[in-house]
Parts: C-alpha cells; sequence; structure tokens
C-alpha cells in the first residue's frame, strides 16, 4: 500500500522534492529557486531552467530526506511532474524519476502540475491545514504564470474546467507590465509590493470580458493599454507615479479575477472556493477575495505561499492518492507541454 512518496516538480524554474503522505502531510519540502539565473534575460529561459534543474535536483532529494528524517525505505513511490511545462525541464525530473524507480524498485506515477494546485489546500503541516468544513466539491481559480483558469473540482480526477483566459495569463500579465515599467524579473511581486503604497483608482484599465455571461477572460488588452500608458507618460513620470500605476494596473486584474469567481460560486451554488498558483500569492487579491468571501458566507482557502507557489508537496499528495489506487506510470511515459485531454472535462 502506499502511504508516502517522494516527489519531484521541475515543470517550470523552481526546482523542489518534497516527501508527502497520503493524507497530505507534509514531511518536507525543499527548493531551488533559480530567479537570479533569468533576472538578466527579464524572463525564463527554457534551458538555463533545465540545466539548473541538472544540478540541483540530486542534492535536493538528499536534502528532502534528510528534513523529514527518513530515507529510501520510508517512502513506497515517486510522483513527477510531467505535463504540462517547459519540455527540457520537465524531462530532467521525468528521467531522474524513472532512473530512481528502476535503481531503488519503486513504482513511478507521471503528474499534471494543474492538478497538484487544485488539491494544494489539502496539504497540511505544523503550521497549516484546510478548514475543518472543507472538502469536495469546491470551485478553483488556478492562476499562474502560464495559466488562468476556473474549475469545479469535484473529486480526484473529476475535474470540469469551467473557463479560462482566451489570451495572457495573469502572471504572465503583471511579468510583462513588471518589464515594460522597468520593475525586473519576476514582477509580479514587484507591482503587488509597488502597489502598496498607491491610489488603485489613479489611472484607468480595462477590465475585459469582466461582464459576459463566461467563465472566460481576456488580459491581452489589459496588457497593451498598459504598454500605452507607460509610453504616454514617459521614463520620468513612469517612475514617480509607479505606485499609482502598479496599484491601478493590479485592480484591474483583480476585479476581474473576483468577478469570474463571484460568477462561477453563484452558478455552482458552490459555498467553498480556492485561489492557486502563483499569483494567488499577491495580497490585494488575498484581500479582496476574502472580503468578497466574508460577504457572501463562503469558504475561502488561499493555501500559504509556499503551498500556492510552484513546490514538489501538491505534486506528491496527488500522486501518493493516485497510486494508492493503483495508479502507475509505464517507463515509456514521455513529457508533454499541455496537460491531457483526458485530465479535465
Ligand atoms: O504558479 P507559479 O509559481 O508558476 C507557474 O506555474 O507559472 O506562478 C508564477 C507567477 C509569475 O507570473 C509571478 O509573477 C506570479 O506568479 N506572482 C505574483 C505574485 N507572486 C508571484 N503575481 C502577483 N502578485 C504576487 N505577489
Ligand atoms: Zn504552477
Amino acid at each position: 500500500m502506499i502511504e508516502r512518496v517522494l516527489a519531484i516538480e521541475t515543470s517550470c524554474d523552481d526546482t523542489s522534492v518534497a516527501i508527502v503522505d497520503r493524507t497530505g502531510w507534509v514531511h518536507s519540502v525543499v527548493a531551488a529557486s533559480q530567479d537570479l539565473d533569468h533576472e538578466v534575460y527579464g524572463g525564463i529561459v527554457p534551458e538555463i531552467a533545465a540545466r539548473n534543474h541538472s544540478i540541483a535536483l540530486i542534492p535536493l532529494i538528499e536534502e528532502a530526506f534528510k528534513k523529514a528524517n527518513m530515507n529510501w525505505s520510508d517512502v513506497q513511490g515517486i510522483a513527477v511532474t510531467n505535463r504540462p511545462g517547459l519540455i527540457g525541464a520537465l524531462i530532467v525530473g521525468l528521467v531522474t524519476a524513472k532512473s530512481l524507480s528502476q535503481a531503488k524498485h519503486l513504482p513511478f506515477l507521471g503528474v499534471n502540475h494543474l492538478e497538484g494546485h487544485l488539491l494544494a489546500p489539502f496539504l497540511r503541516d505544523d503550521k497549516y491545514a484546510p478548514p475543518e468544513d472543507f472538502g469536495y466539491p469546491y470551485v478553483g481559480l488556478a492562476i499562474s504564470g502560464g495559466h488562468t483558469s476556473l474549475y469545479q473540482i469535484k473529486g480526484l480526477g473529476d475535474y470540469r474546467i469551467l473557463g479560462a483566459t482566451k489570451d495572457d495569463a495573469a502572471g504572465e500579465c503583471f511579468d510583462k507590465f513588471a518589464k515594460m515599467a522597468g520593475l525586473g524579473f519576476p514582477g509580479g511581486v514587484r507591482v503587488d509590493q509597488m502597489a502598496k503604497a498607491g491610489n488603485p483608482q489613479a489611472f484607468e484599465f480595462p477590465r475585459s470580458m469582466i461582464h459576459d455571461d463566461t467563465f472566460d477572460m481576456s488580459f491581452s488588452g489589459l496588457k497593451s493599454s498598459g504598454q500605452r500608458m507607460l509610453e504616454q507618460l514617459g521614463p520620468e513620470l513612469v517612475q514617480e507615479r509607479l505606485p499609482d500605476l502598479c496599484a491601478s494596473f493590479q485592480e484591474a486584474i483583480v476585479d476581474v479575477l473576483i468577478a469570474k469567481l463571484d460568477r462561477a460560486a453563484k452558478v455552482f451554488r458552490s459555498k467553498r472556493v480556492i485561489l492557486t498558483g502563483g499569483v494567488s500569492a499577491n495580497s490585494r487579491l488575498r484581500q479582496r477575495a476574502q472580503e468578497w468571501a466574508d460577504k457572501k458566507g463562503y469558504t475561502l482557502v488561499i493555501p500559504p505561499l509556499r503551498y500556492c507557489t510552484d513546490n514538489a508537496a501538491m505534486i506528491g499528495y496527488v500522486g501518493a492518492l493516485r497510486m494508492a489506487r493503483g495508479e502507475v506510470s509505464a517507463l515509456d511515459l514521455g513529457p508533454s507541454p499541455q496537460a491531457l485531454a483526458s485530465d479535465f472535462k
């Protein structure tokens, strides 16, 4: 029986390893950030990400065992992200998982990264646990650098996609605006910090598709509008008005996300709602979402930052649950840049 797995996450630019129980209990989660290596290029360079994963991964596996005070005899399987993500980055984790599976005579399972984000609220450790009344079904908004999608989550493997961005992801939009405003990379967190001193009503930015009756979103118009605004103001005024610009730009994204969440919770009569993915680290979004949930009487769960941003613990949880019900991957499993059609309904 699978009780506990070693989990590997290398889908993008963070290398992460965790040891997780089927109950969601995280014994250890460790990560190596590559932000400094990509910052000079103003974005993630896939080849650099893959190379760094190959350097960091094995030492991180050793560290994860050490931190958990465990060894190979304490795990019954290996979970690894094999989709979606950067192919070169995924290959490093996948090939390592396959090799370790052969060497240690343990089964391995390829996991969908987005499923990890959607089930992250169930993780627990000595500082975090989901609220007592939290469970399936719930509505989930996954917001990251590559994805902005709304789901109805009914149970393990039972996910219905309600809507998604038609163009840019919300995180991508934050990152591009930060880059254009000279804030550097990674941009989301810098816009968030800068916005704290700004007025969210100072500048007008579009909120595309906010009132249409779908769960879809669009952020490319906002991105272009941000670019135009920065060009019109010119470097000196941009510098001077940066807090107001960031606060106003951020508010446009937050307004759209909350409106779509509100619509989904209403249509699907869901009292339980989650935010997950890197952008759910955004402090304004967290505040506004909490105010909204309190007003409506909804239970809102936003996992702590360490489980919201890319991490191996969420992959381990999904892997442990699926392996416990008999799922195993074959050695010819490949990486995929996309989720599989069968991953969602
Ligand atoms: O889930 P994640 O760690 O990686 C992906 O799978 O993409 O999300 C990364 C994204 C980046 O676009 C980053 O700028 C954004 O999350 N992000 C934020 C904040 N922290 C991270 N965006 C807005 N405010 C933040 N505080
Ligand atoms: Zn992610």
